[in-house]
């Protein structure tokens, strides 16, 4: 059984006091909902929202690591002053990472390593951009990003790991993938789970989709058998559009 896993990536939107409203409200409106529902706020708007989301069933993430511990690596965070806030959620190899600031596949592996081994949960992106679908490299370039991106991930590590599957063209851009060639990425993303660590890791991981999720595809999306979720960018940033994509994810 795999539970719908909604969550909200804010990325550089929201200063600590609106991030602390804004997940005052959804806590009201989320409550009691067996959806597992996550938000991602910028480093510094963290401690604010960590303090908002205490006692509620919201998840705080980050949306990045560093892949080492500590040291001489100016402007960046490591997950012991995560932890220090009680946060051991991230989000890692979002797409904006990989393309504005070159985060390679091996570099991402790094901060996924350095994550488990801090016992963080993980929310792994992976997506092919317009010109790589247009060129028939789909399946190549997801297999490059998973297959790289977990090496040396273990079979039991794997319920630590979520996969987002977020094609870079439908990204901020208003264009979803149609439910069906969403689902037909999710279910290749799958098999190569099920290639590394066999059928039963592969049926019980969770593959969210992003890119352009709005209350209005959020259902279509989520009838699609190997979409278990969403990882909603500009429909996470108000509460009116984030709860009726969280209540899609409730069970019946
Ligand atoms: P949008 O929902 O704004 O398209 O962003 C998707 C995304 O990148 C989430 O990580």
């Amino acid at each position: 059984m795999r539970i719908p896993y909604i969550a909200g990536n804010w990325k550089m939107n929201m200063t600590p006091s609106q991030g602390a409203a804004l997940v005052k409200e959804l806590a009201k409106q989320v409550k009691g909902c067996n959806a597992k529902v996550m938000v991602a706020p910028p480093f510094v708007t963290i401690p604010a929202v960590v303090e908002a989301a205490k006692g509620t069933n919201i998840i705080v993430a980050a949306q990045n690591i560093n892949e080492h511990d500590s040291g001489a690596y100016t402007g960046e965070v490591s997950c012991e002053m995560l932890m220090d806030l009680g946060v051991g959620n991230v989000i890692i190899g979002h797409s904006e990472r990989r393309i504005i600031y070159k985060e390679s596949d091996e570099l991402i592996n790094a901060k996924v390593l350095k994550a488990l081994s801090h016992n963080f949960d993980i929310v792994l992106c992976v997506g092919e951009t317009l010109e790589e679908r247009e060129a028939g490299k789909l399946e190549e370039v997801l297999s490059r990003q998973v297959n790289v991106g977990l090496k040396g991930v273990t079979a039991s590590q794997m319920s630590a790991i979520t996969i987002a599957y977020e094609p870079v063209w439908a990204i901020g851009t208003g264009k979803t993938a149609t439910p069906e060639d969403a689902n037909k990425a999710h279910a290749f993303i799958r098999s190569l789970v099920a290639n590394l660590y066999g059928k039963k890791v592969a049926e019980e991981t969770i593959i969210q989709y992003g890119g352009s999720v709005k209350p209005s595809n959020v259902k279509e999306l989520m009838a699609c058998e190997h979409i278990d979720g969403a990882l909603v960018g500009g429909a996470s940033l108000k509460a009116e559009q984030f709860v009726p994509i969280v209540r899609c994810g409730v069970l019946e």
